[in-house]
């Protein structure tokens, strides 16, 4: 009882934003009608009391106060996709992670998926947010897919993206350093360039279909994929590992935009790649000097077509462009709930201070 008159005597302080200690005794009439005021307030904290409680209570119960929801908006694309364990997979205190939108005023994140939400605001969360909670934009696709439209401006607080500049950097694929060198072992080669295309726009709209349409004047390349020969996922990297060379062109061209077409389907199966995408300097940021070839650095794609045959030829230049696997591991994107405890780690790692993303739409395109 005295916990909850002291806790109740400390919420009418907040009610009259002022303390006792200002008001005189002097005055007999001004002691009676203080003391009339008084009891009022008394009578006002009492039916606002119930009130007051359930505000100034912590809004989690947690026993463990490192125990983040994550609030997913949406399953991805609509599937309900596996969710890990962060603590197993990045050794961090694991985030609960739940779809069910009644978690939305208690959730300390809600993690929104571009894609199920950039075509209309109402798909967005219209409930007031809490002001702890933070929004996190998540876009594993690059703008020119799905554009963020204006109304995006000014809502998030945290960026997810490939994009190294955002603030939960989630890209498809990274190095990882062994402790000691280890032995290069390069698969057996019987076959020069393939390419696996699942999105073939036969239109010249794509700049990668243009190059590939020019590049086979002088080299065959051997394309996979719909529309052309069959390609399972099981046999993917078996098929590919046998190639010397892989064309790890991107569907576009956007900034740090570099995907599992370099990640898996060259560097998994142990195949060069041969990248078209953004910049050169944008590919150094994450992968070894002398692991790619960048179109970008041929006049022609004729220019290209010599290099590869000379390299081809040439097989301890041909070994050179695996060197870097002595120290380095490449590592592929693992699983949508490996990034969602990207986010969790984030979330973690620095204090709930104020952030918002005024400009969302202009950033990200
Ligand atoms: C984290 O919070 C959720 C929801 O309250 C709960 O179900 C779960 O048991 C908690 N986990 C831990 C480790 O405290
Ligand atoms: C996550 O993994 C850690 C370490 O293995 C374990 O202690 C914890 O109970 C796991 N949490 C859940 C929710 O499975
Ligand atoms: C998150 O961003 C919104 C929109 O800009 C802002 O109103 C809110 O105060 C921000 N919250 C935090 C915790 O930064």
């Amino acid at each position: 009882m005295t916990m909850i008159l002291s806790h109740l005597s400390l919420q009418l302080n907040v009610i009259n934003g002022c303390s006792m200690k200002s008001q005189g005794w002097a005055n007999p009439t001004i002691g009676w009608k203080f003391l009339i005021f008084v009891l009022l307030q008394v009578g006002i904290g009492l039916i606002l009391f119930p009130y007051l409680r359930s505000f100034s209570k912590p809004l989690k119960e947690d026993e463990n106060p490192s125990n983040l929801t994550i609030l997913l908006w949406t399953w991805p694309y609509g599937i309900h996709v596996p969710i890990e364990n962060c603590t197993e997979v990045l050794g961090v205190p694991n985030c609960h992670f739940t779809a069910d939108r009644r978690w939305y005023q208690r959730a300390d994140a809600v993690l929104v998926h571009h894609h199920d939400v950039y075509l209309d605001a109402k798909k967005l969360p219209q409930d007031p947010r809490p002001p702890f909670q933070r929004w996190i934009w998540y876009s594993p696709e690059p703008p020119s897919k799905h554009p963020v439209p204006a109304f995006m401006d000014n809502l998030f607080n945290l960026s997810m993206s490939y994009r190294r500049d955002s603030d939960i950097f989630a890209p498809y694929g990274w190095m990882e350093v062994y402790t000691e060198p280890q032995e290069v072992i390069i698969p057996p080669k019987s076959k020069l360039v393939a390419w696996a295309v699942s999105n073939w726009k036969s239109d010249s709209v794509q700049v990668r279909v243009r190059y590939y349409e020019e590049l086979k004047k002088y080299l065959p390349v051997d394309v996979y994929g719909r529309r052309h020969w069959p390609l399972p996922q099981n046999k993917l990297l078996s098929t590919l590992s046998q190639y010397k060379f892989y064309l790890a062109f991107e569907n576009s061209q956007h900034e740090d935009y570099i995907t599992e077409k370099v990640w898996r389907n060259a560097f998994l199966s142990g195949a060069v790649p041969v990248v078209l995408g953004p910049p050169r300097k944008s590919y150094e940021r994450f992968l070894p000097p002398h692991s790619f070839i960048h179109v970008g650095d041929f006049p022609t794609a004729q220019e290209l077509a010599t290099f590869l045959r000379e390299l081809d030829a040439d097989e301890e230049q041909y070994q050179s462009f695996f060197q870097w696997r002595a120290w380095l591991k490449p590592v592929e994107y693992k699983s949508w709930g490996f990034q969602f405890c990207r986010a969790c780690r984030a979330l973690q790692g620095q204090p709930a201070t104020y952030q918002t993303l005024p400009e969302l739409s202009k950033w990200f395109r």
